[in-house]
Order: C-alpha cells, then structure tokens, then sequence
C-alpha cells in the first residue's frame, strides 16, 4: 500500500464476501519482506497474581476461583535456561501486573537469564517510564503489551481500572525506549465492530509495532463475559492479513487463541501473514493455573515439542529459526 488507508476503507475491506485475494496478496508481502522464516519464541508464564479487573480474563483479581500460583526467581530462570538449552533463541517472561515482582526483582532475574544469551521478550503489564527503562537496561530487548482495542469505550466497559491512554502512552514509552515493542487485539469483544478492527489495525500502524498479537476473543467461565460468543476465527485472519500488507516487516504470531478454536486455523493463518509461534515452557504445575482463557493443554516436554514444532512448520513449507 502506498499510503495508510482510512478507518472506513479497511472496514469495508474486511467485509468483502471474498477475501482470498488479500490472503494472496497478504502471503505475497510476507514471503518478499520478512521470508518464509517462522520464528519460535517461548513463554514462560510465570506468576497469575493480577491487580487488574479486565473483565475478558481468567486471572482478573475479582475471579475468587482461581488459583494463584509465584514461580521463585531461581525457578524462573532455571526454566528460561532449559528453554535456552532445547534451542530457543527468545522467552517471553509473562504475569499478570503482581506487584510482587518489583522491577528490581525482575531486573535481578533478567540479567541473569540474560547470560545464557538468550532474547528476553517481558510481557508484565503497565509500568512508569522510569521501570522500563531500568529493566531495558537490565537486558530486556522486547515488551508485549496488548491494546486490546483501540475504541476508548469498549476499553474503559473492559477494564474498570484503567483507560485506553495510559495503554497507549506505555506502548509510546516503550518505542521510545528502544524495545521492540509488541502490541495486539482481540476480535469478537463485546460491542465491537468491523471499523473498530480497522482502528485496531491503525492503531498499531500509527505507534509503528515491532509485532502485533491478533487472537479470537474466547469467554472464560470465571469472568463476567462468560456469556458472550467467542470471536470468528475467519475475521481474525482478516485482520491478521491486513496488518501484514499494511505493515509489511511486522512480526506477526500465529496466536495460541486462534489455535484453542481451530487448530487447522493456526496452521493456515501462517498462509495469511504470520511468521511467528510461540509455545509454552511453563511448568505443567503452573500452565494449567494460568488460564487467561479455557484451553485443553497437554503435558510440557520443552525438548519434544520444540521438535513437533519444527517439523510442523517444514510441512507448511516454512524454514522453522
Ligand atoms: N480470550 C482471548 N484472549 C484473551 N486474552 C486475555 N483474555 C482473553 C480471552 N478471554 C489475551 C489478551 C492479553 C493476552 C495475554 O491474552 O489479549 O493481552
């Protein structure tokens, strides 16, 4: 695309009955710009402790049926080296916001995962300047923090305790800072529309994301959106395919929502853009602990999944990095 489309112009894109010519065009862009490489990255949960109320998660702190589990910082960096040791390159070290994890704490624990050489990827929820730029110093080299939309509205309904332009103002911070920096979205929440997917892809386009996670909305049990329908998986790979002809060198996970709906959605959405999977090496104590959303997940073997993963990815004709 020469210039950014409008709002307008995206949303009507992502109704057209027939989409299998941006898929194509989506494919194309992906295989010029960023290779038939597909990046694994590990993540490792590591505590479901949250302050936050975002009324779409399992591990919101209202959810009384939760349990909360810590992982101790030599656990946490002994996990970080196994993942290291079985050939990942990047771990993305996950929680909820627990305060528990001061940023020096967690500063402590990312210099010293950092001496395997491995990439560290935080995802820890919002913070003030001053801590992403000691933990930047610390070693961290990248951040995930999510918009989940971009409508100030759906977002303050969402999130009782927060607003859409502290989200925004973290994300800026993080660019600022230097990290490379991940941002992404839900599809299927509550009141959402096709042009507020299309702000959604703006949004990241206009804060310039090194990466963008687009996943499916699932309801958990536990949470106040129980009822509401689990977003369409085909509207996720709309937008999935977009983000990437808009943004051509973005790195774009095959996210694990998509997979917990349709694993046969997983595996074609790396023909609609994505380039990147990530797989748990949480410990299986803990991963069944940190259900954001229900998921049916096996046992963890670091070294056979890593394995499976690679060869799955050579079936889709992908050079696994
Ligand atoms: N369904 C799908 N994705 C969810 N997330 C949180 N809750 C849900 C849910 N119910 C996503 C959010 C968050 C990421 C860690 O998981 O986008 O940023």
């Amino acid at each position: 695309m020469d210039r950014a489309p409008g709002r307008r112009e995206l949303a009507s894109l992502l109704k057209m009955e027939d989409f299998s010519s941006v898929y194509a065009e989506a494919d194309r862009v992906r295989k010029v710009n960023v290779s038939d490489v597909v990046y694994i990255r590990s993540i490792l949960e590591f505590s479901n402790h949250c302050r936050r109320q975002c009324r779409y998660c399992g591990l919101n702190c209202t959810n009384r049926k939760a349990k909360r589990f810590r992982m101790k910082p030599e656990e946490i960096v002994s996990t970080a080296r196994q993942a290291w040791d079985a050939g990942y390159k990047t771990v993305v070290l996950q929680s909820g916001e627990d305060p528990f994890y001061t940023p020096q704490l967690l500063g402590e624990i990312v210099r010293e995962i950092k001496k395997t050489g491995i990439k560290i990827t935080l995802s820890c929820g919002e913070m003030s300047f001053e801590d992403y730029s000691y933990l930047k110093e610390c070693g961290a080299d990248r951040y995930l923090l999510k918009q989940e939309t971009a409508d100030p509205e759906i977002y303050r309904a969402l999130h009782p305790d927060s607003q859409l332009e502290e989200r925004i103002s973290c994300l800026k911070n993080l660019k600022k800072l230097g990290y490379e920096t991940g941002s992404g979205f839900m599809i299927g929440l509550p009141g959402q529309s096709l042009e507020t997917i299309a702000a959604d892809i703006l949004l990241i386009y206009e804060i310039g994301c090194d990466m963008a996670g687009i996943g499916p909305f699932i309801p958990h049990p536990d949470t106040p959106l129980k009822n509401s329908p689990h977003g369409s998986t085909e509207l996720t790979k709309r937008a999935v395919a977009l983000t990437r002809i808009l943004m051509p060198e973005i790195n774009l996970p095959a996210t694990t929502a998509l997979g917990v709906l349709d694993a046969e959605e997983k595996n074609s959405v790396f023909s609609c853009g994505a380039n990147v999977v990530m797989r748990k090496v949480t410990p299986d104590a803990y991963k069944k602990l940190y259900e954001i959303y229900p998921a049916d997940l096996g046992e963890t073997d670091i070294y056979k999944e890593r394995r499976e993963l690679e060869e799955m990815i050579h079936r889709l004709g992908r050079i696994p990095v």
